[in-house]
């Protein structure tokens, strides 16, 4: 079965990136078995849209307000998101968790707002490494989880992403029975069978692995989404 590759370009990119980037990266995207969904900043959504024409890449955004529309300034409402053609929102990345204060209450509104504009949620959990070593994981994660989720999400509007804080961006990832463990919690506290992803420092050397693990259904991909080589190898892994 193909995986999910959801490529989280953060706050990072710029015009020339997009046009000498996606060009190079596009016969990967065109022939893969996977299920691309690429993630770039607001300003870049159009242009990465256009570039990703005739691919079967999906165009996802990293955030969205609650609010369809409003006076709410600097904001951006999953309608408009929509209406760019995107067909995902990243939702509760550990980012925006510590370093813009969202709870899960406000995660749960944003989950409901891509929803109600036809979207499918990625909706990130994950324990920091303090959580971790007291040995709360599961039981955070879990709780993280449900508290996240509104009644509207069904098999084909969400994606799960796990993500331990502490593997993000670091080069550490958890071994393979750490991740095993926090699937399969998910899968078993989960009414409805969501497809389950695991994100940080996923690399074209670690692909394969990860991919092998039971119920791991995709990656979310943050720096490797970002340079020539080690994404194309991860767009082209065997599903
Ligand atoms: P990373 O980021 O792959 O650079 O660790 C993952 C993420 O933050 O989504």
């Amino acid at each position: 079965m193909e995986k999910f590759i959801v490529a989280n370009w953060k706050m990072n990119g710029s015009n020339t990136f997009v046009n000498d980037f996606l060009p190079i990266i596009k016969p990967s995207l065109s022939s893969t078995l996977n299920k691309v969904i690429l993630c770039p900043p607001f300003p870049y959504l159009e242009s990465v849209r256009v570039a990703l024409a005739g691919t079967p890449t999906l165009l996802g955004a990293q955030n969205c307000h609650t609010a369809s529309h409003g006076a709410y300034t600097g904001e951006v409402s999953a309608t408009m998101l929509a209406d760019l053609g995107c067909s995902a929102v990243i939702i509760g990345h550990s980012e925006r968790r510590t370093l813009f204060a969202e709870d899960d209450a406000l995660i749960k509104s944003k989950v409901s707002a891509v929803h109600a504009a036809g979207m499918r949620a990625i909706v990130c959990v994950g324990e920091s490494l303090y959580v971790r070593e007291s040995g709360n994981a599961i039981e955070t994660v879990t709780r993280q989880f449900q508290a996240s989720l509104p009644p509207s999400v069904t098999a084909h509007n969400t994606i799960i992403a796990y993500e331990p804080v502490w593997a993000i961006g670091t080069g550490i990832t958890p071994i393979p029975e750490e991740i095993i463990e926090m699937h399969q919690a998910l899968y078993t506290t989960s009414k409805i069978v969501l497809p389950l992803l695991y994100g940080g420092s996923v690399t074209d050397l670690n692909i394969e692995e990860i991919f092998s693990l039971p119920h791991v259904d995709g990656v979310l991909v943050g720096g490797s989404s970002l340079k020539v080589a080690p994404f194309q190898k991860i767009i082209e892994a065997k599903p």
